[in-house]
């Protein structure tokens, strides 16, 4: 590559905090940004026996692939580590085995190169995943619908988070892995559940809309997922038609109750931000791939005035440039400490610290 001009910046990202190993060069300039190199190595073929993430495998399968994953980032990139400008790793939240193998990587490059690092909340960087996407200018609403959170949360800056609305159960993508699994469908959920979906009857199963019409902006996903265990329980054994069906009727119940519920902070939105030019909803996380969901979600931005800015699929799903992104925005807004060769890694960092804990909020913490 060629020594980059003196107004753009370029960051190795590693992302290791669940099933995804992961690494990327991102570039930064005065006009935005731009994926250079992005490799993401899913260990699903490792945990699907399991019916979900193993931690021990996880972290073992972490420290075997990731010097792997970084060599072929930078090479697909044709950089070396000189050519960069930092190196940005996540510290948290996650599975604290990965965590380890990721930042402990990222210091060792750091210390090796000279290069700054920059420790890395995840979920930070789905949050700006589509400033580097769509240039979303601040400050706009996040809806993070992952593995491991369910949250509205208020995005006024880089490190400046206030979280609006999350799950007081089960995380929205853990409910359609858990659907998943109870029918017999493979891990992970959510792309199984809406293939069955597409086939299925959304009609045939009455099933909750958990927490519809409280005033109160959050969610609620576990009493869904009882009454499909109990549907399914009821037509014993279940044929194909009755998976679909299910699934198709609790897909419907999912869009219905998350575009009631997330309504109601679209309209905090507009009240609290009445002159803004281009109020907009940003959907991030593994769920936000879902089609349903997506269009529910535009549909549901059109009546309230405003726009929807959802990253493409592969980058809702975990991977190393939004881990980049995040550190150069980081570096950007004059953020970087430079204690970080110090920095512990934080299996819990909520996006805004000051939120009060809702009951068995974060309970499984290791997804995000
Ligand atoms: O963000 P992500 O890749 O990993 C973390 O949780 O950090 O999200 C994974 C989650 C899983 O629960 C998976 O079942 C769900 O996203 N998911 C989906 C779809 N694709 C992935 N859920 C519903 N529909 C999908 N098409
Ligand atoms: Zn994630």
């Amino acid at each position: 590559m060629t020594k980059p001009d003196q107004h753009s910046l370029h960051a190795l990202g590693i992302e290791t905090s669940c099933d995804e190993t992961a690494a990327a060069v991102v570039e930064m300039t005065p006009a935005g940004g731009r994926i250079v190199s992005n490799v993401v190595l899913s260990q699903i073929a490792e945990h699907s026996a399991f019916g979900g993430v193993v931690p021990e495998i996880a972290a073992r399968a972490h420290v075997e692939a990731l010097d792997g994953v970084i060599a072929a980032a930078l090479a697909e990139a044709g950089v070396e580590l000189r050519d960069l400008d930092l190196i940005a790793a996540t510290a948290g939240p996650g599975l604290i085995g990965g965590l380890i193998v990721g930042l402990m990587t990222g210091k060792a490059l750091a210390a090796a190169s000279g290069l700054p690092l920059v420790p890395v909340n995840h979920l930070e960087a789905h949050a700006l995943t589509a400033r580097l996407t769509d240039g979303a200018a601040f400050p706009y609403l996040l809806l993070l619908v992952s593995g491991g959170h369910t949250q509205v949360v208020l995005v006024r800056g880089v490190g400046s988070y206030e979280r609006w609305a999350t799950t007081i159960d089960d995380a929205l993508g853990e409910a359609f892995d858990k659907t998943a699994k109870l029918l017999g469908l493979p891990y992970p959920g959510g792309p199984a559940v809406e293939a069955a979906a597409a086939r299925g009857d959304v009609s045939r199963f009455n099933l909750p809309r958990p927490l519809r019409g409280e005033a109160r902006p959050d969610f609620s996903f576990s009493g869904l997922k009882t009454a499909v265990r109990q549907a399914a329980n009821q037509l014993a054994p279940v044929s194909q038609t009755d998976i679909d069906d299910i699934c198709a009727s609790f897909q419907r119940a999912i869009v219905d109750t998350l575009t009631e519920r997330v309504g109601r902070s679209l309209a905090r939105f507009r009240a609290e931000f009445p002159d803004i030019a281009s109020p907009t909803l940003v959907v991030a996380g593994g769920v936000a791939a879902n089609e349903a969901i997506r269009s529910g979600l535009e549909k549901l931005c059109a009546e309230h005035g405003m726009r929807i800015v959802a990253p493409p699929a592969a980058l809702c799903s975990d991977n190393g440039a939004m881990i980049a992104w995040a550190g150069l925005e980081r570096m950007r807004a004059g953020l970087v400490g430079d204690n970080a060769q110090s920095f512990a890694p934080r299996p819990r960092w909520p996006l805004d610290e000051d939120a009060a804990p809702l009951v068995g909020h974060g309970k499984r913490g290791a997804k995000a």
